[in-house]
Order: structure tokens, then C-alpha cells, then sequence
């Protein structure tokens, strides 16, 4: 069959047609446990009891309307971000890639106030920011790059987690603005920066006044265990762009702001016509009501780590397999070959993962994910890594 949809995305040939809790069905009435959560994007899993009558009770009242209103829902999530943060405002649009253009623009008015005529942007190898024209310039992936030269200008790429090129690089260029990161990069093989590396990047953006931006499109809203992975290193940036898990599966994206950053933009700087829309805000203010009614953190937290060593004692001592790595729900398996046949493998069984970087299956379930569950996980992904990798099954427990 001709299909009309544009062929950007490599599809496993089933389609999900419905979902509660942790578990998804196909419409062929396979059932599956999902591990990925659309991306880290369904935060309370599929149909959740107290998420699902706000979002019928919104869509029955006012599903948009323009930004030309005051927006009490806009006021509502913005007052909890900055609440949960320590920041002070928001903006709000419509996913991660631009809550990352709205940091970029603040970076480069924040210069621009200043006198400095061309900004520049410190990005990192490895990175992912989004496939926009500035945000895949500020991407560290050739892949997401080529063919879509010539890329946005006004970026510095160094290694992650080395202050020692951080420190060169601002002592030989005053035109440097920001240092913008993800806390733990996702698509790039899940590789956090280490917490004393974010503090050293805290303390010389401060030395040297330049924005710290902290990518947590995917690390952030609780799935690493703390509402935000940064606040793992105790220290607050200037810029924090937000998505994925914030509308737990409503379209939503947010760049919060601290002192330095909360006024730059003004009015007719920036805008967008979906942003902060009442369905959207509804979504993210109940995401995080309930996030912090039933404990989602806490169970982030413990459930990784059950993951976490559960993976690792299934794993140990395996040809092939390097490490486990990330934090709370955001884990990956570090093998030492690529092994994108495994998301077709693992849908088989029944399980729902990613392959990130060709060579790290990565897990990313719902918050809600009960021990039950991550222990099925483990019991659907030891043997199949096992087997892929060529070593004998585990032993029975
Ligand atoms: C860290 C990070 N930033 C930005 C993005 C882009 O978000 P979106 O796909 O919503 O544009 C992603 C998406 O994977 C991401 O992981």
C-alpha cells in the first residue's frame, strides 16, 4: 500500500491502538509492557484514573484560545515550575525543540543587551536539541545534520563533562554567552554530566556572567528520581527547557527562567500560537499535582534502582556488555555493538524499549511503573541481551 504519511521515521510494523497503566495493546490485541513511554513522555502511563477526567473536563470547557487573553492555567503551571525549580518565569509552546529555540533566542538577546553583537553558544558533542534548523546546528550528531547545511552559526562544541576546555574556551572568546547541556544526554547514549561538572559550570558562568542552560526536555520532571536532574548537583541554572513528560502525553513545552534570564524577552520578541494553551496547561498543572499526590518521585527513584540492580546482576560479567548506565527511570544498556534488531526483539516478547546512540537499549517506563513490572522488564530483556550478545541464559533465580 502507497502510504501518504513522509518517510522520516524507521516504524516496527504494528500499530498501539490503546493503553492502561503500564501495559499497551497493538490493534491486532497484542499486549505489551511499555518501557518507553513514548519517548519519556507518558509519565503516568496510559489512562490514568485522575489524569484522564481533567482532560475531558478541559476539552468540554476551552481546549484553546489565543495568547491575546490572560491565561490564569498559563499563571498556574508557570507558579509550580518556578515553585518546584527555584526559577521565576516561564514561557510556554509546544514541545522540546522549541523550548531549546526559545533558550537559544534568550541567550542571544541576553548578548545582545549587553553590546555583544555576535553571541556564541558553548553545545557539547553528543548532544540532542531538536531537528529545527538552530537546534540541530546545536546538536552534537552529524546524522541529524547533513543534508541541511548550512547550519546556524554562533556555536562552540567542547567534550562533556571537561571544565578544563570550558575554562579555555572563555578565556580566548568574549563573545561567549552560554553553556547549554543536557543534564543527561538522552539520544546521544544516555551520558549524564557528572554533578561536581555541573558545579564547576555554575560557578564559571557565574564568574564570567553567561547564562547556564540546561537542556531537560527528557531528564527533566521527575524521571530521574528529583523533580529536576540538575537539582541531583544542588545547583539551580538560568535556563531550564522543558517537554516530553510535562503534559504527560498532551503536546507541551516550557523554557523557565531564573533572574538572569526571566526578562530578556519581551513583548513581540517571541510567541507561538499553540503555546500555553488551556488543554496543554491543564495537562502539565494536573502531570504535576498528581506526580506529587502519589509519590512519583520516590518511586522513580526506587524503582530504578531496583532496574538498575536487577539489570546489572543479570548482566555482569557478559561479553559485549559495557555498563548501565543514567539514573532513576532513565537507564541505559551499553553494549559494545550496534543493536537496533533489539526494539524489534523485544516487541516480540512483549516489551516496548528504544536503541539510542546504535549501540544503548534504553528504558524510559511511566513514573507509575510498580516492581512487578520492572521486574518483568528484567525478566524480558537479561535473556534477550543475553542471547544477542552470544552468552549462555541466566541462571535460573
Ligand atoms: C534532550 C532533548 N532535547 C530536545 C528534544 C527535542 O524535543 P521534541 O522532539 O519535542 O522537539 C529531545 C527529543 O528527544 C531531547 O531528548
Amino acid at each position: 500500500m502507497t502510504s501518504h504519511v513522509m518517510n522520516t521515521y524507521g516504524r516496527l510494523p504494528f500499530a498501539l491502538s490503546h493503553g492502561q497503566g503500564c501495559r499497551v495493546w497493538d490493534t491486532e490485541g497484542k499486549r505489551y509492557l511499555d518501557g518507553l513511554a513514548g519517548i519519556a513522555v507518558n509519565t503516568l502511563g496510559h489512562a490514568h484514573p485522575k489524569l484522564v477526567p481533567a482532560l475531558q473536563d478541559q476539552v468540554a470547557r476551552l481546549i484553546h484560545c489565543s495568547n491575546y487573553y490572560a491565561a490564569p492555567l498559563q499563571e498556574s503551571l508557570a507558579s509550580t515550575l518556578c515553585a518546584l525549580s527555584g526559577l521565576q518565569k516561564a514561557f510556554f509552546c509546544s514541545s522540546g525543540l522549541e523550548a531549546n529555540e526559545a533558550a537559544l533566542k534568550i541567550a542571544r538577546k541576553f548578548g545582545h543587551d549587553r553590546g555583544i553583537a555576535r553571541p556564541e553558544v558553548i553545545v557539547y558533542e553528543k548532544a540532542f536539541h531538536g531537528r529545527s534548523i538552530a537546534t540541530l546546528s546545536a546538536t552534537g550528531n552529524a546524522k541529524v545534520q547533513v543534508g541541511f547545511e548550512p547550519l546556524v552559526e554562533g556555536f562552540v562544541r567542547l567534550p562533556l563533562n571537561d571544565l578544563d576546555a570550558v575554562r579555555s574556551a572563555l578565556r580566548g572568546n568574549p563573545n561567549i554567552v552560554a553553556i547549554f547541556l543536557e543534564t543527561i544526554q538522552g539520544e546521544g547514549g544516555i551520558n549524564a554530566t557528572r554533578w561536581e561538572v555541573l558545579r564547576g559550570l555554575r560557578q564559571l558562568c557565574d564568574e564570567y556572567n553567561l547564562l547556564l542552560m540546561l537542556d531537560e526536555v527528557q531528564c527533566g520532571i521527575g524521571r530521574t528520581g528529583k523533580w529536576f536532574a540538575h537539582q541531583w548537583a544542588d545547583i539551580v541554572p538560568d535556563v531550564m527547557p522543558l517537554a516530553k513528560g510535562l503534559g504527560s502525553g498532551v503536546p507541551i513545552g516550557a523554557v523557565v527562567a531564573g533572574p538572569r534570564a526571566a526578562d530578556v524577552l519581551g513583548p513581540g520578541n517571541h510567541g507561538t500560537t499553540f503555546g500555553g494553551n488551556p488543554l496543554a496547561m491543564r495537562a502539565g498543572i494536573e502531570t504535576l499535582r498528581i506526580m506529587q499526590e502519589d509519590g512519583l518521585l520516590a518511586n522513580a527513584a526506587a524503582m530504578g534502582e531496583r532496574l538498575r540492580l536487577a539489570l546489572s546482576a543479570g548482566l555482569h560479567g557478559v561479553p559485549g556488555f559495557v555498563e548501565l548506565r543514567g539514573q532513576g527511570l532513565m537507564l541505559g544498556v551499553a553494549l559494545d555493538r550496534p543493536c537496533t534488531e533489539l526494539l524489534g526483539r523485544a516487541a516480540e516478547r512483549g516489551l516496548l524499549l528504544s536503541v539510542t546512540a546504535d549501540s544503548v537499549v534504553r528504558l524510559l517506563p511511566p513514573l507509575i511503573i510498580s516492581a512487578a513490572e520492572v521486574d518483568e522488564i528484567v525478566a524480558i530483556l537479561v535473556p534477550l541481551v543475553r542471547e544477542f550478545l552470544g552468552a549462555a541464559p541466566p541462571p535460573r533465580a
